[in-house]
């Protein structure tokens, strides 16, 4: 079964990788996708081999490692670089280091109900989500059954990452707000509970490199990542 893919802003801050969160660490994940056949389909051998032919990457490896590219130095180069991708600044960090009008009254009720409700017991703390295990579909079904336990994601720039779930069973960001409510809480929640909500997850989408970040114009297929 193919997953939705993840984003790979913010990943560093998740305690595991991927939806079913089967890799502790940036490093495993690299390695991962360069081997899977439906993502890279090479390896991290192959991928050295073909950096030491390049004169100029070898003469990079050794400014940066002091050795020609090998395993290490290549799964930590990448991982390094995924590392930089965070998203800082979003109007909610802003909002929290003390910025009292970073966010409009409505924001401040979603993020009231979204505590108040219990969203918050699975996504919490730096990456609003990302350090949890939980089941999917507690009070009722969620998307496909498998499979069964899944990390919570992160909600950072939730609303530039349509569709949602680890099957991409919801289109929008309000039809997702709505199943988690029942889904995971057992809650029918009311149209402006759910505006509220939505609202203040848009309040999480952060900047890289200065830049806002917004949904890709064009919304990839969800071709997904292979289990
Ligand atoms: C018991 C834990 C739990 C609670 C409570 C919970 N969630 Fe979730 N949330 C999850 C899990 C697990 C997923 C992944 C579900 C899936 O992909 O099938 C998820 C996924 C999501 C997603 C989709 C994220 C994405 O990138 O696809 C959104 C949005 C979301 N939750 C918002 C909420 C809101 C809003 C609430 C409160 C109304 C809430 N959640 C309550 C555990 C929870």
């Amino acid at each position: 079964m193919a997953l939705n893919t993840p984003t790979v802003f913010n990943a560093s801050l998740n305690f595991r990788l991927n939806w079913e969160g089967n890799f502790r660490s940036l490093e495993e994940g690299v390695e991962s996708s360069l081997g899977n056949f439906a993502i890279m389909a090479s390896s991290v051998d192959e991928v050295v081999s073909k950096l030491r032919a390049d004169p100029e990457m070898v003469r990079e490896f050794r400014a940066a490692y002091g050795i020609e590219p090998d395993r290490t130095s290549v799964l930590d180069a990448i991982a390094t670089y995924e590392r930089s991708l965070v998203t800082p600044g979003s109007r909610f960090d802003r909002w929290v280091a003390g910025e009292a009008d970073a966010i409009t009254p409505e924001e401040l009720a979603g993020y009231q109900d979204f505590k108040s409700l219990g969203c918050i017991t699975c996504h919490q703390g730096v990456n609003v989500g990302g350090n949890l295990f939980q089941r999917h579909g507690i009070f009722h079904p969620l998307g496909s059954p498998e499979p069964v336990l899944l990390r919570v994601p992160s909600l950072r720039n939730v609303a530039t990452t349509a569709p949602y779930f680890h099957d991409g069973s919801a289109a929008t960001l309000p039809e997702a707000v709505r199943i988690m409510g029942f889904a995971q809480l057992d809650r029918v929640l009311t149209d402006q509970q759910i505006a509220g909500i939505v609202a203040f997850l848009n309040t999480l989408t952060g900047s890289y490199r200065g830049q806002a970040l917004r949904p890709a114009a064009v919304t990839p297929r969800n071709g997904g990542i292979p289990r």
